[in-house]
């Protein structure tokens, strides 16, 4: 029987919470659909931290290296200045295991609200590709003369021509499986050398992919463009920074962070991908109840096409979004059940038989994860 092993990072906050949903399901997926998985917890977050002073050590990377995805929760704790976590640890996985593209996919569930009037479900269903190791997230930079009314701040940019052509190539691959349409976001106006870089290196493939219609809209025109008229995207390929700003504003088109899910992908089939909800921490509702798995759920189901389990991967989304279709809140006491009944309402959905389902929806889910 096939086997996957898994790692599983719960970090902090609601992280343990919604986590525990998320293998729940994937546990439940397995057994219906003929796999098993092997499950290995690593403490990281900021309670070792704080217990420890180590965020994550190199043998830490190595032996998470081994496994076949990351199931990560949240990371994110008052405790803890803020930058040390997320640099420390999040940032540091992404770019240690390579994993070059942050892919967020924004589409509408039935019965989740959107907050845009008059949004019919089939006019929105996009991807966000984001860069995921460079760009204003390297952290390069200096300050000179700080703490004083001359203070310099200088952050630097990197932006390297193979990181750019892999994660472009990766969108044009997976444009070509959906709507054959990219974009590129960027603010080519103002920051020329980037811009210019990436817009080169969208240019070169677009020769070599003539099926796909190429487009370009700057990041702040995406703001709007995104929420009023999303069916004009397919993919949308873009930079770290500029993701990341895009990518929760596709959150809040779809309802809302609590069902936002993302798989950070590995392109080189060296290290595994590691599957998160977009949301953080939520301390302030931690250990209650009230955080919406569905995100989490969401990002197991990408964490199964990853892994080649179509069929497994479209039961465990059409079970969370049959059930996010019920909740009267996204998250919070008004919810209508706690976290761990949702998830209890999720696993006793996913079903074996998915042949009613469209196929094709099947191929685009495992696509996201070719490489
Ligand atoms: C995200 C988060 C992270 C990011 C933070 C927590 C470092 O906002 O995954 O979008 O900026 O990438
Ligand atoms: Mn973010």
């Amino acid at each position: 029987m096939r086997n996957y092993d898994l790692a599983i990072i719960d970090g902090d906050g609601i992280g343990p919470e919604v986590n525990a949903q998320a293998v729940k399901a994937l546990e439940a997926a397995a057994a219906v659909h003929g796999f098993t998985l092997t499950t290995t917890p690593y403490e990281l977050g900021a309670q070792t931290y704080l217990d420890t002073g180590t965020l994550i050590d190199s043998d830490t990377i190595s032996a998470l290296q081994c496994h076949d995805a990351i199931m990560f929760g949240a990371m994110g704790d008052p405790r803890v200045t803020p930058g040390i976590l997320e640099r420390g640890l999040i940032l540091r996985m992404r770019r240690e295991l390579r994993q070059q593209v942050n892919l967020r996919p924004v589409r509408l569930y039935p019965g989740v609200p959107t907050p845009i009037k008059d949004l019919d479900p089939t006019r929105c269903d996009f991807v966000v590709v984001r860069e995921n190791t460079e760009g204003m997230y390297v952290g390069g930079g200096s300050t000179v003369h700080g703490g004083t009314t001359n203070a310099v701040a200088l952050q630097e940019s990197v932006n390297t021509a193979s990181a750019i052509a892999d994660v472009v190539d990766y969108s044009f691959r997976l444009a070509g499986q959906r709507r054959n349409k990219l974009t590129l976001c960027h603010k080519k106006n103002v920051l020329v050398h980037a811009g210019e870089l990436w817009q080169t290196i969208v240019d070169e493939h677009a020769a070599r992919y003539p099926s796909v219609e190429v487009d370009y809209v700057h990041a702040d025109a995406m703001c709007q463009h995104m929420p009023m008229s999303p069916e004009r995207f397919d993919v949308i390929v873009t930079d770290n920074l500029f993701g990341d700003i895009i990518s929760d504003l596709g959150a809040t088109i779809q309802g809302g962070l609590g069902v936002a899910a993302s798989a950070n992908l590995n392109l080189d089939g060296l290290a595994p991908s590691m599957f998160e909800p977009v949301h953080g921490s939520a301390p302030d509702i931690a250990g209650r109840g009230w955080a919406n798995p569905a995100a989490a759920v969401l990002s197991a189901g990408m964490c199964l096409a990853a892994l080649g389990e179509g069929k497994a991967a479209l039961a465990l989304e059409n079970a969370a979004a049959s059930v996010l279709g019920e909740l009267r809140e996204l998250a919070g006491p008004g919810m209508g059940a706690s976290t761990d009944e949702l998830g209890d309402r999720i696993v006793a959905r996913i079903t074996s038989d998915v042949t009613e389902i469209d196929t094709a929806r099947i191929s685009i889910m495992t696509a996201m994860a070719a490489v």
